[in-house]
């Protein structure tokens, strides 16, 4: 029986965009004074239920744990996120100089059902301002993240949702609000989910699929009208300083975001052109995550994540517009007969050696078949080595696009093909 992949993973087999993206994401963060971290892919269970919350999704219903040791007591997990992660990193390193800009990308693992755009295995490309206060930075960030899929990736079928959750007394004192809204006649038909998370993680019921529920929740209090004074004026400074900088957003007072850890900013960017799961990025403020994982002091944060295989699917769409690097002509050396190996060997390295790529036929066959075979693995030059060739010190060079053919003496071929 052969064997096929994990339920929910996928195989990259041309890997071009994924790379065109991750170094014109990686150039844009070293503009904004980013650097590059990297942590485990196993991390204790223990920092995600902290951090995200035992009754968020990740945590209920979408871990993928380990158990490991000799006794199984070890409990770990492969990490759903990157955000707890890196702040475990900010704790342990002890890290003084703040606020501590940082990125980091990779897999991350959670038991969803898949589907278009949603996978067990997905990459992110996680960004985490750890140790700053201020607003404004917020403002920055994600003007940053914008300038990145706008005029880096030259995309621009996006808008960018934005929420002000308040602070924790806020959303104490908001919860009884909505509480009091769910329990009344006005919000009797709400499905039995929607009850469940009601009383459990009331302010996810935002997140209901079902058309009733959301009728219901068009008049529902929403937590950016019940903030303090000092959570309203910062609101609606976030909201002038997008103004400055000329980014366009829609304030969506329904964008509560699934994990326990934020406060103040949420924003998430999506586009119409991904169906469902049309997120391709989201993030928010964590002012109290930092003390939550164990930090002396608080530390207030504000990060994002990407989830590159949807932005992929997106750049995929308008791939042939964009500037991505070509792959260097290939060198194709074709011994014609058996005796001409060892010099089509020796010419392969030397080219190599010169910085050109080269690759060479060693399933000897016919010259059409081999020709035909060059086309497929799209050569620009063939290489050819024959009796003549061995005898005479040439190679006869074929240029692939043009059919023009040359000799060439072996000793001048390098520079012949530099040129
Ligand atoms: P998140 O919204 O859970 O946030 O994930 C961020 C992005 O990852 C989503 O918008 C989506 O594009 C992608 N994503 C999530 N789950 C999947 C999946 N199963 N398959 C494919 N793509 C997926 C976070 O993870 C936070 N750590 C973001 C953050 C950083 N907040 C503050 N700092």
């Amino acid at each position: 029986m052969a064997f096929t992949r994990i339920k929910g993973t996928q195989d990259f087999l041309d890997l071009s965009l994924y790379n065109f993206f991750i170094k014109k994401a990686k150039d844009h963060m070293r503009l904004y004074h980013f650097s590059e971290i990297a942590t485990p892919l196993i991390e204790p269970v223990e920092l995600f239920q902290r951090s995200l919350g035992e009754q968020s999704d990740i945590i209920s219903k979408e871990m993928f744990l380990i158990a490991s040791g000799e006794n199984k007591e070890e409990h770990i997990c492969l990490r759903p996120e990157g955000t707890a992660p890196a702040v475990r990193a900010f704790i342990e390193n002890n890290i003084q100089q703040t606020p501590w800009k940082v990125f980091l990308y990779g897999p991350m693992f959670r038991y969803e059902r898949p589907q278009k755009g949603r996978y067990r295995q997905f990459q992110q490309f996680s960004m985490e301002v750890i140790g700053s206060a201020a607003i404004a930075q917020d403002a920055q960030f994600i003007k940053m993240l914008e300038r990145l899929f706008h005029e880096t990736l030259h995309f621009n079928n996006f808008t960018i949702d934005l929420n002000f959750l308040g602070c924790l007394d806020d959303r104490i004192v908001y919860r009884d609000v909505l509480y009091q809204f769910l329990t009344s006649p006005k919000a009797a038909d709400i499905c039995e989910t929607c009850k469940v998370r009601r009383e459990k993680n009331i302010m996810r019921v935002f997140d209901c699929k079902s058309p009733v529920c959301q009728e219901i929740y068009k008049n529902a209090p929403y937590i950016a009208d019940h903030l303090c004074s000092d959570c309203a004026s910062e609101w609606q400074e976030l909201q002038d300083e997008l103004d400055l900088l000329s980014v366009s957003f829609s304030y969506r007072p329904s964008l509560v975001r699934g994990l326990d850890y934020y406060s103040k900013t949420v924003f998430e960017f999506s586009s119409g052109l991904l169906g469902a799961q049309n997120a391709f990025c989201g993030g928010g403020r964590y002012d109290m995550l930092a003390k939550e994982l164990g930090a002396k002091e608080d530390q207030p944060s504000i990060g994002a994540a990407i989830g590159i295989e949807r932005l992929l699917l997106l750049l995929e769409i308008m791939k042939d517009h964009l500037p991505i690097e070509q792959e260097p002509a290939l060198h194709l050396i074709i011994p014609l007969g058996a005796e001409q190996k060892k010099l089509g060997l020796l010419l392969a390295d030397e080219l190599q050696a010169q910085g050109l790529v080269a690759d060479i036929l060693l399933e000897g066959a016919s010259v059409k078949s081999m020709m035909r075979e060059a086309n497929k693995m799209g050569a620009a030059y063939c290489l050819l080595l024959g009796e003549d060739e061995q005898k005479t010190g040439t190679i006869t060079v074929k240029n692939m696009v043009t059919g023009a053919q040359e000799s060439v003496a072996q000793i001048d071929v390098v520079s012949y093909l530099k040129k």
